[in-house]
């Protein structure tokens, strides 16, 4: 399964990082994170970013990903711990996909600890700031 193309979805008020509770995001906006991503990725794959506070954004987002045959790495922000829909999609799509966050949401409030995407995805990486995304496209690029 190597992928051409490999799709970064950020959900709601991730538009923000940079000013956006530094302390628990870091201080990186989302342009920062993806011109360093496009840095490690450089020509081993096609890298597209896409950002949506709206979760059926997210949805058509997911579906069309998976259903081009696209590697997924989803933020989705609030929406993981709440969004049925995200899950369906990428099941429905057969999306492979790799749930990421910034923070460790398994040590933060209780209602982060669980996630509707996770059972629906390949795998989970969390905690490790903006590096995250960059273990989640090796990990895409080495499947
Ligand atoms: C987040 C964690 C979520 O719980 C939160 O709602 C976010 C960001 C993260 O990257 O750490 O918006 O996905």
């Amino acid at each position: 399964m190597a992928f051409q193309k490999i799709v970064v979805l950020n959900g709601p008020n991730l538009n923000l990082l940079g000013r956006r509770e530094p302390g628990v995001y870091g201080a990186k906006t989302l342009a920062d994170i993806e011109a360093e991503l496009r840095a490690r990725a450089g020509d081993r794959v096609e890298l597209v970013f896409r950002q949506s506070n709206i979760e059926g954004d997210l949805v058509t987002f997911v579906q069309e990903a998976g259903l081009e045959g696209a590697g997924v790495i989803l933020n989705a922000g609030a929406y993981t711990h709440t969004s049925i829909a995200i899950a369906d999609a990428i099941r429905g799509a057969k999306a492979v996909a790799i749930e990421v966050h910034l923070s460790n949401v398994h040590a933060r409030e209780e209602f982060r600890h669980h996630s509707y995407l996770a059972p629906a995805c390949k795998g989970v990486i969390a905690g490790f700031g903006d590096q995250s995304y960059h273990l989640a496209l090796e990990a895409l690029l080495a499947l």
